[in-house]
């Protein structure tokens, strides 16, 4: 498949109410968006996809939602404070600030010039006042990944669900990183959301459980839409690997700037877990930890009982920001439909569809077109498969390409022979139904809507 264009993308979600830059009345804010009435309605549907078939579909992972405040303590023992960082050159003929590992031969991007400064660390985290005083010790910071609220729950969850080894932690939430040059739309930015998995397994088994999520997280990007030519994967080498890993498997994508990463799913070993844990010194903790002198709480398992051990963690961690660029660049086509016209459509897939169907009356003022029309959105919309819309600007052909352009599956058309019993007696309490890929109009009985629309959407 053909690489696509940024630019289409991001137009497309600023015309259409996908996604905004951040503040813009304001002059805006680098690196922050803002998602709009359809653009919430793409996310929370990916959300739900991926809390379905990792918490509800499975008996061995638990939800949580834990703070994006975080006490500063979680990230000195995470490795956070010290290893976070990134090294950023400034470029002394036009000022420009790059992230040093991003330029290509050592020269600006901007000016090509390749007198830099040398290259200094930056921590990407973002620090916060706590309470009223300001002094050195009341900061907290903006998580920069969710995974830690897992880790410090990992006890909380242990007590109160009396999970057995191998179990998940999973959490959809805001993660906060001062990215040194955000780019790419809403790729790489300062605020985005993950949905991350800890995985807990025994020791000696995580290698294999690592196998088993690299599969499982692949099979379920394609579910999502994502064709196989436009994903592979990436085994990061012992250099690229981050403070925490023993192992790092990256999905990558094929977004319109190349392949990068969707998703990372890492072998943590015992190193958050031993991070966290008061009695460090008893545990045979095999990562490489600071001494905590902090922590209150054991964050073992016993298995058998009386026997107190660290499990692994196996770390399966997607962007969801990133998931919804990757489904907005799968799903954007321009069909050329003969006679010098074209269209602009989304092929998401229809449970990811902001708006799931369009019920579009023929006629706007005629009042027996509308009353049934709007009698048909009720039904429709008491289904609960998500967003209906009632399009009734009057003009069928202006709302289907509509609605091609922001993905809606189907679009139902109420016309006189929905409402008239009429000498045409076979249409008669029927419904035009415009499936939006192949454009295919299919006139179905109204009482037969519901189903159709339910398998349809199943
Ligand atoms: N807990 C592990 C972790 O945070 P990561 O590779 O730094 O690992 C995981 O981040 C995922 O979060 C990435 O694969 C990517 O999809 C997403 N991500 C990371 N930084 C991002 C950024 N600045 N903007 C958007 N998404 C980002």
């Amino acid at each position: 498949m053909s690489a696509k264009n940024l630019e289409e993308i991001v137009s497309l979600c600023k015309r259409k109410g996908f996604i905004f830059p951040s503040a813009e009345i304001y002059g805006g804010l680098q690196g922050i968006y803002d998602y709009g009435p359809l653009g919430v309605e793409l996310k929370n549907n990916l959300k739900a996809a991926w809390w379905k078939s990792n918490v509800y579909e499975r008996d061995d992972i638990y939800g949580l939602d834990s703070a994006i405040l975080s006490q500063k303590n979680i990230f000195y023992y995470s490795g956070h404070e010290s290893t976070f960082v990134d090294r950023m050159v400034d470029c002394r003929a036009c000022k420009k600030r790059w992230r040093f590992d991003h330029l290509i031969e050592g020269k600006c991007e901007n000016c090509g010039s390749q007198d830099l400064t040398e290259p200094r660390a930056f921590n990407l985290m973002f620090k916060t006042m706590v309470g009223p005083v300001e002094d050195k010790n009341s900061y907290a910071y903006l998580r920069p990944e969710t995974a830690q609220g897992i880790f410090i729950n990992f006890k909380n969850i242990v007590d109160s669900m009396a999970p057995k080894l191998p179990f998940g932690i999973a959490q959809i939430g805001k993660a906060f990183r001062n990215e040194i040059t955000p780019r790419n739309f809403i790729f790489r930015v300062r605020e985005f959301e993950q949905m991350e998995i800890e995985f807990f397994v025994k020791p000696g088994e995580d290698e294999k459980w690592h196998q088993y999520w690299v599969e499982r997280r692949l099979a379920w990007w394609k579910e999502q839409g994502l064709s196989v030519n436009n994903l592979k994967l990436f085994q990061q080498s012992k250099e690229e690997l981050a403070h925490y890993s023993k192992a790092t498997v990256d999905i990558l994508y094929q977004f319109p700037h190349g392949f990068e990463e969707l998703e990372g799913i890492s072998n943590r070993t015992d190193y958050d877990l031993g991070s966290h844990t008061q009695g460090q010194a008893e545990l045979k903790i095999t990562a490489n930890v600071a001494v905590n002198k902090d922590s209150t709480a054991k964050l073992t398992v016993q298995d058998p009982p009386g026997q107190h051990f660290l499990p692994y963690v196996i770390e399966p961690s997607a962007g969801l920001d990133r998931g919804v660029l990757a489904i907005l660049t799968e799903a954007y086509e321009e069909e050329e439909l003969g006679d010098n016209k074209k269209r602009i459509v989304l092929k998401i897939k229809p449970r990811l569809a902001p708006v799931k169907v369009a019920i579009v009356p023929l006629k706007r003022n005629e009042a027996s077109i509308v009353e049934k029309a709007k009698m048909i959105k009720k039904s429709i919309q008491s289904l609960g498969i998500g967003r209906i819309a009632y399009e009734d600007t009057g003009n069928i052909g202006k709302s289907y390409r509509r609605h091609d352009e922001i993905g809606t599956p189907l679009c139902i058309t109420i016309d006189f022979d929905t409402v008239n019993k009429s000498d045409n007696r076979s249409n008669h309490d029927t419904v035009t139904v415009r499936e939006r890929d192949s454009m295919q109009q299919t006139r179905i009985q109204l009482s037969k809507i519901e189903d159709y629309i339910t398998s349809f959407f199943r």
